[in-house]
């Protein structure tokens, strides 16, 4: 394990050798001047919020608050780009808000705060983003010892004990008070593994404990943890290629890695210039047992892209099922998510669909799409690890027009999709399922989750029947300000 670690934290080394030419120091000021002219309608989402967000009430607007609904719907995602010396340049970027919509009493309520990291400390001082990122180069001024020196802690958040942890996926989870919203510092999970990798998007399995991993190159750590967040266990696995990976799933019995034909091809900056889209590889599926990771099984399917899996479950007979939003090919990862910041111009490449693969118990494997286009895929967190028929996603974007309009549930078990549209007037982010209380059922739930109204210029949050999509919200606050669209979320009841 110490050697691991060692090399798992080569890939900081690279990340302290940044250096930037003036060409690109000059690029990115005119990335910048060319924000103020020409901005898309949707624009707002991915603006500077320049300073925490207080506390305020959210106005109801539409339906009723469903009785029995309260707690937080907890949302990260990256709210803040430009700064006067340099800027993110990618959507990934952005420096970590988090956000809590309170919903108490049938009243709601909205607070924000950005996560205190080393990085925004030494970046708001010099006025300045300098640090390398996804696809932000960054230059010579960046100030970075280990991983965390870079983390953003912008990507998702988890419930762990009393506390909720704002994850990104290069380095150490950083806990934060869920009542204030403070940040209190990177989680070392063991005091050898500090600022490891540990990935945004954790499965909770069906004993309780929560499974993670963390990948540099072709290694991962696999993070096994009780649901306080304390370690059980850490080891390091080989993976068959270094694929780019944000995102694994699992059943009750395995975990389930899908390695993309994105591969690590040379060093460079940003950390997204490493990987090349090599199609010709096909995408491979690795199947490790919980019990003995050493378990592992391959299966081989068509090349596709994707950053977002759904839980995934075992049936009796060994096949093993999870849904995808899938993608041809990485256009939107390279190049997409740096429109979304600029403001303005056409996302290349074309929305993902909704898909299921199955992993057959013959070593064959398979995917079919639903035809439906669809990001953000969430199962109901009582099936998690286990059979199940539903997912909510995402869903209207269009080739030309980033970001989504809508949301639906899709049923595997009929090929149904439920479906609404707020149309081209909203920027709609991840329902999150909450289970109703008393029921026991699949889907007897609620979808949190909010949207931009491009129209009124703010931030709403909405509630749907899981049931019945179609029918549009059961209940809709407004707050008085807009947020920038975040990336994930997780309810607190
Ligand atoms: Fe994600």
């Amino acid at each position: 394990m110490i050697s691991s670690r060692r090399h798992f934290l080569m890939g900081a080394a690279a990340l302290s050798a940044a250096v930037a030419t003036p060409e690109m120091v000059r690029a990115a000021s005119a990335m910048n001047l060319a924000l103020q002219s020409g901005a898309a309608d949707w624009a707002i989402a991915t603006a500077d919020l320049e300073a925490d967000l207080s506390p305020r009430p959210l106005r109801l607007i539409h339906g009723r608050a469903p009785t029995g609904l309260e707690g937080t719907l907890f949302r990260n995602g990256p709210g803040k780009f430009r700064r006067p010396g340099g800027s993110a340049t990618h959507w990934f970027d952005g420096d970590g808000l988090m956000r809590a919509f309170d919903i108490v009493g049938g009243q709601a309520s909205l607070r924000a705060r950005f996560a205190d990291t080393p990085k925004r400390r030494y970046e708001t001082e010099i006025d300045a983003v300098v640090t390398l990122g996804f696809g932000t180069p960054g230059d010579a001024r960046a100030r970075i010892g280990s991983n965390d020196d870079a983390n953003v802690a912008n990507t998702a958040v988890m419930l762990a004990g009393d506390r909720i942890w704002a994850l990104w996926e290069g380095g150490a989870p950083l806990a934060m008070n869920p009542k204030t919203l403070a940040s209190e510092g990177f989680v070392t999970l063991r005091p050898d593994l500090k600022s490891m990798p540990f990935q945004a998007h954790p499965r909770f399995a069906p004993d309780g404990t929560i499974w993670n991993i963390g990948t540099n190159g072709d290694q991962m750590i696999v993070w096994h943890m009780a649901a306080d967040g304390k370690l059980i266990e850490a080891s390091v696995v080989a993976l068959p290629r270094a694929s780019y990976m944000h995102d694994f799933t699992a059943t009750d019995r395995h975990l389930v890695i899908v390695l993309q034909p994105w591969v690590f091809d040379h060093a460079g900056m940003p950390f997204s210039s490493q990987f090349a889209w090599k199609p010709d590889l096909g995408t491979q599926v690795l199947v490790l047992d919980k019990a003995d990771l050493l378990r592992t099984r391959l299966y081989e399917l068509p090349s596709f892209s994707f950053f977002h899996l759904g839980d995934a479950w075992a049936e009796a007979d060994g096949t093993i099922r999870f849904d995808v939003a899938a993608g041809k090919d990485v256009a939107f990862a390279v190049e997409g998510a740096r429109v979304l910041v600029r403001q303005h111009g056409i996302v290349p490449g074309e929305p993902t669909q909704i898909s299921l693969i199955t992993l057959h118990p013959d070593g064959r494997a398979d995917m079919v799409s639903s035809g439906v286009v669809g990001e953000f895929p969430k199962g109901d967190p009582r099936r998690a690890g286990l059979s199940r028929r539903l997912t909510v996603h995402t869903g209207g974007e269009r080739s030309g027009r980033p970001l989504p309009t809508g949301l639906a549930v899709q049923d595997w078990s009929t090929g149904r999709s439920d479906a609404f549209s707020f149309g081209d007037s909203h920027v709609v982010e991840e329902m999150v399922f909450v289970p109703k209380p008393g029921s026991t059922a699949e889907g007897e739930a609620w979808l949190v989750g909010p949207s931009i109204n491009l129209g009124s210029g703010v931030t709403e949050l909405h509630v749907f029947d899981a049931a019945h999509v179609s029918d549009g919200p059961v209940a809709t606050w407004a707050a008085d300000v807009a947020l920038p669209a975040g990336f994930h979320g997780a309810w607190k009841g």
